[in-house]
């Protein structure tokens, strides 16, 4: 492990609820979302999840003492800028492996986490919707102190980890600290969508006018990236001059 005093201290009123295991973080928070509406936020971590989820039904392998594990529960006004919130999400996680471990990472739209050209970090944005606000749940798991084999399967290929990297690992609890810190600084600015943007597209600078494969609608897209509209969607310029503008999908 990193000697890294632990130096961060979590955002005043947010509560912290660690657990040993559960299915999944976010699953739990999800479970909980009304019961605590008085108590959010609520940062929800565990040492292991026995039914971690990625995006698109994935799953993600969530093996004790190797990841972290997160979620945050968190209320936005109806109407308010929901769409931006991947965006920061990422931002808050990049920020946080460059200020703990002078990790330089990239952002690939929406919101997954690359190191060396390798998935490091991914995050589930779940929302519960009732009356005037919904209830976010924001789920982020981060590769912390995985060796390769760590790392199942085809997952050997595309994915890495601070350790991998570094040659030491983090303790969960510090870069949770630091992530809660960031997490809610960019949450604060999610009623200045043009700096979020701003900032997601010098993070995904490394794409741009990168020719990608882009999954939208069960169809895949070849296409130059050309970043972020301000709106917070995907510009794709496609094979026949016109640029495409995306609000869901996955770059392959
Ligand atoms: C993805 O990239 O597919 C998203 C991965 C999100 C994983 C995190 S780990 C904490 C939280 N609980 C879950 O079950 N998933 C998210």
């Amino acid at each position: 492990m990193s000697s890294e005093k632990n130096i961060y201290a979590y955002p005043e009123g947010l509560e912290v609820i660690t657990l040993s295991s559960c299915d999944s973080t976010n699953n739990y928070l999800k479970k909980h979302a009304v019961e605590w509406q008085d108590r959010f936020p609520v940062l929800v971590t565990a040492d292991l999840q026995t039914c971690g989820k990625g995006r698109d039904q994935r799953n993600w392998v969530s093996t004790e003492g190797k990841g972290l594990y997160s979620s945050f529960g968190f209320f936005l006004e109806r109407g308010g800028n929901l769409p931006f919130l991947p965006l920061a999400a990422g931002i808050a996680v990049i920020e946080t492996l460059e200020i703990l471990a002078g990790l330089e990472a990239g952002l690939k739209w929406p919101n997954d986490v690359l190191c060396e050209g390798k998935k490091i970090a991914g995050i589930l944005i779940e929302n519960v919707i009732h009356q005037e606000r919904i209830s976010c749940v924001a789920g982020i798991g981060i590769n912390l102190n995985h060796s390769p084999a760590d790392f199942p399967g085809e997952l050997a290929e595309k994915a890495i980890s601070i350790k991998m990297i570094r040659g030491s690992g983090y303790e969960r609890d510090v870069v949770n600290r630091l992530l809660a810190c960031r997490f809610f600084h960019w949450l604060e600015r999610l009623d200045e969508p043009g700096a979020v943007v701003k900032r997601a597209n010098r993070y995904s600078g490394f794409l741009r006018n990168r020719e990608i494969g882009f999954h939208s609608a069960g169809k895949m897209i070849r296409g130059i990236f050309k970043g972020i509209n301000d709106d917070g969607g995907l510009l794709l310029q496609e094979a026949d001059g016109h640029t495409g503008l995306y609000y869901s999908g996955e770059i392959g």
